[in-house]
């Protein structure tokens, strides 16, 4: 596949990515859940079909009892793509939130409620670092083609970074197929940001044996012969709420209740993605547990605000979370504090756009690419 020259891409490195932080009123801190519903639901009413708000799975249940579709990240992408709304609130971090921009006609705009949402393991993966390392790493091994793939929990300058090398973008339910096409275009893939996805991944197709790691932390002291010798690189990139799991979890939790069944998210570790009953992404957690028989037990291995809605929306199945009291909600989702949600609504309603998340021009096409791409397969 023939290469597009490397352009400047308009990204700098920052925690939140966006720089319009903007802070929350400080008549909207102490709203009480009584009134910020009604404050909720008053503006959803006049908003009517202007606004949809979408909620990811891991979003507490004071959001996603306001939004019109509670989802996983491409689910949510799909939704947004269909909607005719003028605003998408989108309830979820900033990497989700580009891709609903990418995808919506350029006359629907996109809000992230809170600017500080930004998923930590998107941002071990900027495109001006992946760009450095990309030289290095193709210095490894002169004579393959390395194809990027980037999973769909990254920015969007790194999907046009992907795009403009040959990639593609994947979620956790395809990267399998996303890897065979790459492994058709070239003969390597860099993964990036998960190193536990593009694991799990490896050893679905049989490659298990043939991975390394490239910590750009330390990018001196990376093993040139293990890159020019292996078919996947992982990029060491991690999601902290994930990584938690352990085997000993599985084990404990069997040991607790001997009839319960496992299912994880493929962020987790090899090892425990190997000892679990079911794998996938949450909708299919969420899937495994709506589709469970009355009385059977299932421990969740995943973010707990996601477990909490599943014990609320399935009380005829036990559900467990699987690290008991030590397992984590996302840091970045609990940003989206329903008192942000209750503000951008209502500032909508007076006819002003708040935290708007618009993805350059040039960045987005890109990144469109990258997406069309894995859509095509
Ligand atoms: P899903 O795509 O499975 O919803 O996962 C998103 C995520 O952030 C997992 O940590
Ligand atoms: Fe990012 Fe992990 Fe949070 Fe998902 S759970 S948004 S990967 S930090």
């Amino acid at each position: 596949m023939a290469k597009m020259k490397t352009t400047n891409l308009e990204t700098e490195l920052s925690l939140f990515k966006y720089d319009s932080l903007e802070q929350l009123p400080e008549e909207y801190r102490t709203l009480s859940e009584h009134e910020r519903t009604e404050r909720i639901e008053r503006s959803l009413d006049q908003l009517d079909d202007d606004v949809v708000v979408l909620g990811h799975n891991y979003q507490r249940r004071e959001i996603v009892e306001h939004a019109d579709f509670v989802g996983d990240s491409y689910q949510l992408s799909v939704e947004a793509a269909n909607a005719d709304a003028e605003y998408v609130v989108f309830c979820g971090v900033t990497f989700m939130a580009e891709s609903a921009d990418i995808i919506t006609d350029d006359d629907q705009t996109v809000i992230l409620p809170s600017m500080e949402a930004s998923c930590p393991m998107a941002g071990m993966a900027e495109a001006l670092q992946v760009d450095s390392a990309w030289e290095k790493i193709e210095s490894s091994a002169p004579d393959a083609e390395i194809i990027p793939i980037t999973y769909m929990n990254s920015y969007a300058d790194l999907k046009a970074f992907c795009a403009e090398q040959g990639g593609a973008v994947c979620t956790s339910s395809n990267a399998h197929r996303v890897f065979e096409w790459a492994l058709e275009q070239g003969d390597k893939i860099l993964f990036l940001p998960d190193k536990h996805l593009g694991e799990n991944t490896a050893h679905r197709l049989g490659l298990e044996g043939s991975t390394a790691e490239w910590n750009p932390w330390n990018a001196e002291e990376q093993d040139g012969n293990a890159v020019a010798e292996s078919d996947i690189i992982l990029w060491d990139g991690y999601c902290q709420v994930h990584e938690r799991f352990t085997v000993d979890h599985i084990e404990s939790v069997r040991g607790d209740h001997p009839e319960a069944q496992v299912v994880v998210h493929p962020e987790c570790r090899r090892q425990v993605v190997e000892s679990a009953d079911v794998v996938g992404s949450t909708a299919t957690i969420c899937e495994t547990v709506a589709d469970a028989d009355p009385g059977e037990t299932w421990a969740i291995g995943t973010e707990i605000h996601l477990v909490r809605h599943l014990q609320r929306w399935h009380p005829e199945v036990s559900v467990v979370p699987l690290c008991g009291d030590a397992c984590m909600d996302c840091n970045a989702m609990r940003q989206t504090d329903p008192n942000y949600l209750t503000w951008v609504l209502e500032e909508l309603v007076s006819g002003r756009e708040r935290n708007v998340i618009e993805v350059p021009v040039q960045e987005k096409e890109l990144a469109m690419l990258a997406l069309d791409r894995m859509l095509e397969l």
